[in-house]
């Protein structure tokens, strides 16, 4: 088949990457020229694993283009998807339809021949309606349909996930555009993907039911990990219990430090939006985000109360910045909701990831970048980790503790074993979804420096000294050794 893809972001890139090594003849179009001129010369901007080896070996087979002249490029062609961004609009957070419709305008005043035009963007319900009628009253009379197929790849696993989906879904009115799109798909169906069809309307709810629900799935692992670290259990025993249930199913039972990334974040306020105007009320969603949001503001008190001290003028290594590992992608980030409220606390924030710094360099202010974690975390007060890279999940921490000016470590990610870090190499370490363990010593040093407050008005007797309302005193060391021996 002939086909277009319109926009070279993540969704376009792939699908245009993979439909061309399916034996497609593939032009994908973008209006940023600085862009396509790279992608000719096989030059992938984006990190995803694999996308640039197949990116070339397409471009060499003769199979993949790259253009910015869309009407050039629509023309006489079977399906146009559109790929374009869909980003949340800065006054509502509903999704911004304007590439969208504009790439439809575009399209219809140039296609010629039976044109079938698919929405790969994430878009509200009722957007393919929306983008015919658009269509058709720039070109009444011209042979085209629109359908809905959304995307439902992850970011670095994204073309593993294109070619073995759990599953295509097909929404469209018309038997026509269901074969064109049946035909597309059959290598998958061969394959034993299940391919489902549907009304426009449900293929692009789907895409926003999926994906709300995912991030349910996650604000409701981590409101469990706060529980666990209450009530002295753990998180990953919990969440392999739960996922044993086939009905709930293991994945997207990980907890961390709160969703980010360019879709769970617009694509469940797009989709409030739309419950909104329908007046319809999707309580579960709406606490999701905000559950979501306040796990994210919360990550600088978490780490002030592990060190048990304020975080100003301290030095904070955070390790990993990208909203996964994976990915060079920096779009909402937990990181930098972290960064931006320790730095307000007055910290000094040094920060290290293998893949994301550049993207990151452009968002964030006064953060030094290091080139590896040992560096980031020299003379540091804490540790941070933000994101479980390969290369973040073997730390040396004798190495580690050998340089920094306090050993402390808050693993947001769930990856290092709680006895070691303690016991092994003296830290005072938290993991998300367990209790905190302070290093012996460090708890000598809390409570000592703990203070009793002594209200007014009031006297205390303790048998040597009597302390009178409005004073101070510190733990002494026998108070302090008898908590010690008490534990
Ligand atoms: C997500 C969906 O998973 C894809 O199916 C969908 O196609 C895509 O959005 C999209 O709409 O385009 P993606 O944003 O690439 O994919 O990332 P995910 O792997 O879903 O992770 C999203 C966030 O959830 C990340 O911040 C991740 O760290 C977090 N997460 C994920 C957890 O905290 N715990 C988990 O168990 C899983």
């Amino acid at each position: 088949m002939k086909i277009a893809i319109i926009g070279t972001g993540y969704v376009g890139l792939v699908s245009g990457a993979c439909f061309s090594a399916w034996g497609h003849h593939v032009i994908c179009v973008d209006v940023d020229n600085a862009r396509i001129d790279a992608l000719n010369r096989g030059e992938v901007a984006i990190f995803e694993p694999g996308l640039t080896n197949l990116v070339t070996s397409s471009l060499q087979s003769g199979h993949l283009q790259f253009a910015t002249d869309l009407k050039k490029a629509v023309r006489d062609i079977d399906i146009v998807f559109i790929a374009v961004g869909t980003p949340a609009s800065a006054h509502d957070g509903d999704a911004d339809l304007s590439h969208v419709f504009k790439a439809a305008q575009q399209t219809a005043l140039a296609l010629c021949g039976p044109t079938l035009v698919v929405t790969k963007s994430t878009v509200p319900v009722g957007t393919s309606e929306r983008l015919e009628a658009l269509m058709r009253s720039v070109r009444p009379n011209a042979d085209f349909e629109v359908a809905s197929n959304p995307e439902f790849l992850r970011e670095g696993s994204a073309i593993a996930d294109f070619n073995k989906p759990d599953r295509v879904v097909i929404g469209c009115d018309s038997d026509r555009a269901r074969a064109l799109l049946l035909a597309l798909y059959r290598p998958l169906m061969e394959a034993g993907v299940p391919v489902i069809t549907t009304t426009r309307r449900s293929a692009e709810l789907t895409k926003y039911a999926a994906n709300a629900f995912l991030a349910t799935k996650i604000a409701f692992i981590n409101e469990m990990a706060d529980l666990c670290e209450k009530v002295g259990a753990n998180i990953d025993e919990i969440a392999i219990g739960m996922g044993m249930d086939k009905r709930i199913g293991a994945a997207f039972l990980k907890a961390g430090p709160g969703y980010g990334g360019s879709c769970f974040p617009k694509d469940t306020t797009a989709l409030l939006r739309t419950a909104q105007e329908c007046g319809v009320s999707l309580r579960l969603v709406e606490e999701t985000i905000a559950s979501n949001t306040s796990r994210k503001r919360t990550l600088a008190h978490r780490l002030r109360a592990l060190l048990g001290e304020t975080l100003q003028f301290k030095k904070i290594a955070v390790l990993g910045l990208t909203f996964k590992a994976g990915t060079d992608d920096m779009r909402d980030a937990p990181s930098l909701t972290l960064i931006h409220a320790l730095q307000s606390a007055g910290a000094n924030v040094h920060a290290f990831d293998p893949r994301g710094m550049k993207n990151a360099h452009a968002l964030l202010r006064d953060v030094t970048f290091s080139s590896n974690p040992y560096e980031c975390a020299e003379e540091a007060d804490a540790i941070v980790l933000m994101t479980d890279w390969q290369c973040l999940q073997n730390l040396d921490f004798k190495r580690l503790g050998a340089t920094m000016k306090r050993r402390v470590f808050l693993d947001l990610r769930g990856v290092y074993d709680l006895d070691m870090l303690v016991n092994r190499y003296g830290f005072t370490a938290e993991r998300v979804g367990h209790p905190t363990r302070q290093a012996p010593e460090d708890r000598i040093i809390r409570l000592k420096r703990r203070v009793t407050y002594v209200p007014p008005g009031v006297e205390v007797h303790n048998g040597t000294r009597s302390l009178r309302g409005s004073s101070f005193t510190r733990a002494s060391s026998a108070s302090v050794q008898r908590e010690l021996d008490h534990e």
